[in-house]
């Protein structure tokens, strides 16, 4: 099959082009940086970098700034259309990009999938459309409904949008829950959500060690609160087999079943840190954080709503989709857990070394 791809750079796109030229597919990757695209393709196998090709443009332009020349040429040439460009950062002050990417930007795409005339158009949303909810079912959210950030509301209302293009294209969403690094080699190539997370405890543990602090320091959240973590190559496999069999105006939850909780989350973080000084104080309790305590909830509290409670989600559809291909359902190990955060706090000589 012909696919394009948006996101194709990005931490999850750069998992999934490999597994889709892998079973054959030739590849249309959108690059608004040719640059990078084009030494993402130099790093693959030479057999599979011949049915890459790269096209300049970005999604928050309209038809993403393609010449109607292009347009034409690829007009019916493509299959599938998947979609997974995006920002994703949870920041309020960026309300305004992130709305410009992930909403317009969304609305773009599903314009540009219409006018090629694509069959087929594949969305990767976020389990997070679910906002303060607590409970994530397979279904569209209510806009009306509270969200914790402009990341969480700017992709919930993406979703509504790729639903109305169900008369022209068949449509599915796939909402991953927080992607972490490959459940066999811990490698991830991301900045963002967990990863964002450990950077910062990082820096915080390396700026107390410059003052000689030796007191506890405390975040705040609920120790037996859940994180819905979801390895990259099981969400990139979803995303795959998706293309055969994915069913029209569907979505899909890629989320964890059984998540870790955030206890044995920090438990294996301040192990591969050595950051012994680190605490919860559970939300809800009496406690007073100190001015240090202070700083380190602030430089995280991006992360805060997804700390503090367990939020449980139906993955029904994509079971079903599971059933009878190669791929089991997620059962991410406590082994899978400390793969995935030690390979990201290991020196770079050991993992040479490997
Ligand atoms: N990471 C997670 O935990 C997570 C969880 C749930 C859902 N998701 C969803 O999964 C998708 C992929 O996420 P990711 O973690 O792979 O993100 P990522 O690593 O930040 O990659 C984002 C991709 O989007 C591209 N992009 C951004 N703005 C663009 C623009 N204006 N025009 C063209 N391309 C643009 C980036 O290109 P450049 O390389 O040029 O920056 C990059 O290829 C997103 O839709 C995200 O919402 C992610």
């Amino acid at each position: 099959m012909n696919i394009f791809l948006t996101g194709a750079t990005g931490f999850l796109g750069g998992r999934l082009i490999r597994n889709l030229l892998e079973e054959g597919h030739n590849v249309y990757l959108l690059a608004r940086n040719t640059e990078k695209a084009n030494n993402q393709k130099d790093r693959l196998p030479l057999s599979l970098q011949e049915n890459v090709t790269i096209l300049k443009g970005d999604i928050v332009q309209t038809d993403f700034g393609f010449s109607p020349a292009l347009l034409t040429e690829l007009t019916k040439k493509i299959d599938i259309f998947y979609h997974l460009a995006a920002l994703v950062k949870f920041d309020h002050h960026l309300r305004d990009i992130l709305m410009e990417m992930n909403y317009h930007g969304t609305k773009n795409a599903l314009e540009v999938a219409r006018v090629l005339k694509v069959p087929k158009f594949i969305h990767v949303s976020t389990a997070y459309t679910v906002g303060v909810a607590n409970s994530g079912r397979e279904k569209l959210y209510d806009l009306q409904q509270n969200f914790n950030n402009p990341y969480e509301e700017s992709k919930a209302l993406a979703e509504h949008e790729v639903m109305k293009y169900k008369g022209f294209m068949d449509i599915s969403i796939f909402r991953p829950a927080i992607i972490v690094g490959d459940s066999k080699t811990g490698e991830a190539d991301s900045n963002f959500t967990l990863y964002g997370f450990m950077r910062g405890l990082e820096l915080f543990k390396r700026k107390l060690e410059r003052k000689n602090y030796q007191e506890m320091v405390h975040l705040v959240g609920s120790k037996e609160g859940t994180s819905n973590l979801v390895p990259v190559d099981y969400v990139a496999d979803i995303l795959t087999i998706a293309a055969k069999r994915a069913t029209s105006t569907t979505i899909y939850n890629i989320t964890n079943p059984s998540p870790p909780t955030n206890r044995e989350i920090l438990a294996t973080i301040k192990h591969h840190l050595q950051f012994d000084s680190l605490g919860i104080y559970e939300k809800g309790t009496v406690f007073t954080l100190n001015p240090i305590e202070m700083q380190l909830n602030s430089l995280i509290d991006v992360f805060e709503p997804y700390l503090d409670r367990s939020i449980s989600f139906d993955d029904e559809n994509t079971q079903a989709l599971l059933k009878g291909s190669p791929i089991a359902h997620l059962n991410m190990t406590d082994e899978i857990l400390e793969i995935i955060i030690r390979a990201y706090f290991e020196p770079e000589s050991e993992k040479l070394e490997i």
